[in-house]
């Protein structure tokens, strides 16, 4: 019997609340990864995709070594998908208190958190994405991070901040999109 080991890949960013949580699961897929703080270029789109793309190719020019970046939004429906790309920028200036001010009076609390993970190396660029359906809540909860303290996934009563790391990881967008590009990971690079 014999282990296999897959060569190390770069996390690019400067966000330690996704590190950890992708740290987690992909170590269950036996792919390590290692945080290189860095502030990615972001260019201006609606599409996560690209804006993920992007970036990816941007680290890489810069760092050289294999990497993945990450992208996400949080789509709220009867806000026309705002924040969407912009939801670092909403969080640094409104915040969460501000989401829930402009939901007031609302009745449809839908919304949508997507992630989409780029890998790029010398020869591949290559997208995934995930995404969870929920609700943002009445009020801001304890714990989590970023938005966590307001979205409420579909099948639960509480936010992820509520749920902890671990539920979280078992239902969250960004664990649908890690466990694409996993598969696809394993699938493509022979071990070392
Ligand atoms: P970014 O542009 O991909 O870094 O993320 C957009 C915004 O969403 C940032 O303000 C993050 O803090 C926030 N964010 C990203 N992923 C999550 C998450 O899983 N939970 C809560 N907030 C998140």
């Amino acid at each position: 019997m014999f282990f296999v080991k897959l060569r190390k890949i770069i996390f690019a960013s400067t966000n330690q609340g996704k590190f950890n949580e992708i740290f987690l699961y992909l170590k269950s897929f036996k792919i390590e990864i290692e945080l290189v703080r860095f502030e990615t270029l972001e260019i201006q789109s609606n599409k996560l995709e690209e804006i993920a793309f992007e970036k990816a190719k941007d680290a890489f020019d810069k760092i050289g070594r294999p990497l993945i970046v990450e992208d996400t939004g949080l789509f709220i429906d009867s806000l026309k998908g705002f924040p969407g790309p912009y939801s670092s920028y909403v969080l640094q200036t409104i915040g969460n208190q501000g989401i829930l001010d402009l939901l007031l009076n609302k009745e449809n609390r839908s919304a949508i958190f997507k992630t989409t993970i780029a890998y790029r190396d010398n020869n591949t660029g290559m997208t995934f994405s995930g995404t969870t359906k929920g609700m943002i809540s009445d009020r801001i909860t304890e714990g989590g991070w970023g938005y966590d303290p307001i979205f409420i996934p579909e099948g639960s009563s509480i936010t992820y901040a509520q749920l902890g790391i671990e539920n979280k990881m078992e239902i969250s967008h960004r664990t649908q999109a890690l466990n694409n590009f996993a598969k696809w990971y394993r699938g493509n690079f022979s071990p070392q």
